[in-house]
């Protein structure tokens, strides 16, 4: 199977060839994704929530981000491995910037970072690729805001909304982005917006019109069955899988069942 490249991506956009994105937080599932050929394995910060219990994003940090990335980067992906910059780790100062997504790279093996925003970061996104660090947009309900959008809120709804985020994501485009994700906003905004850049545009509670999908793979699987925003569709039911063999076990051990003498070695 070919390894991604951001060249690869723009080249999918222009042929017409949906692009698939999941996101990947540890070496297991991340050699699972390899054999069927994700095009985008994304290590985004969502794993402070799906998988480190934290309330939002907010308290991720640079380290965690790095662990993970490295824990996905064993299983040697052939997707591009891109990896989220968490909550202010960018756009503070562009020597803070720069450190901080050339850690992601060097030590975390990421190919690329993302990060939330538009107009606001897009002397940061210059300065990361003059630098060589190629950048993922992302727009629409970007979580790192929650606390500015007041709650999880699809955004663009109303006219002015949504001439912002075009906005943003010509300005993301002149940037030098390779790829925006657009999450949480209406089909019809992120078909447009589809329509108006060059670069990829990832949909995720954005509709079809997007050059491709990204869903955060724990939803996907259904290892959450108390959590299934209107966006997501279950490719699996995990969470219900996983008791059913934990009980088992369970009662197997407690019942002496288990080991039999052919589990032993
Ligand atoms: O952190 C994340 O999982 C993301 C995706 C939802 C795009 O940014």
């Amino acid at each position: 199977m070919n390894n991604i490249t951001t060249t690869k991506l723009k080249e999918m956009k222009n042929k017409g060839r949906k692009i698939t994105a999941l996101t990947c937080y540890n070496y297991s599932m991340a050699r699972i994704m390899k054999k069927v050929g994700i095009d985008v394995v994304l290590v985004g910060d969502s794993l402070g929530m799906v998988e480190l219990g934290y309330e939002n994003t907010i308290p991720v940090t640079i380290d965690e981000m790095i662990e993970h990335t490295r824990a996905v980067k064993r299983a040697k992906p052939t997707g591009l491995l891109v990896t989220d910059m968490p909550f202010l780790s960018y756009n503070i100062t562009k020597q803070k910037t720069l450190q901080a997504a050339g850690r992601i790279i060097k030590e975390g093996g990421a190919e690329a970072v993302k990060l939330e925003g538009g107009r606001p970061v897009a002397e940061t996104v210059k300065h990361l690729i003059e630098n060589n660090i190629p950048v993922m947009g992302h727009l629409g309900l970007t979580p790192q805001s929650i606390h500015k959008m007041g709650g999880y809120k699809v955004q663009g709804r109303e006219e002015a909304q949504a001439a912002k985020i075009v906005t943003d994501a010509k300005i993301l485009e002149g940037a030098g982005v390779f790829a925006i994700v657009l999450e949480g906003i209406p089909a019809g905004l992120a078909a447009e917006i589809t329509k108006k850049v060059s670069v990829p545009t990832i949909g995720i509670g954005a509709g079809p019109g997007c050059d491709g999908q990204i869903l955060v793979v724990n939803d996907m699987l259904g290892m959450d069955m108390n959590f299934k925003p209107k966006y997501v569709r279950r490719y699996a039911k995990l969470e219900k899988e996983i008791v059913r063999a934990f009980k088992n076990y369970a009662e197997e051990v407690r019942e002496g069942d288990f080991p039999s003498n052919l589990e032993s070695y």
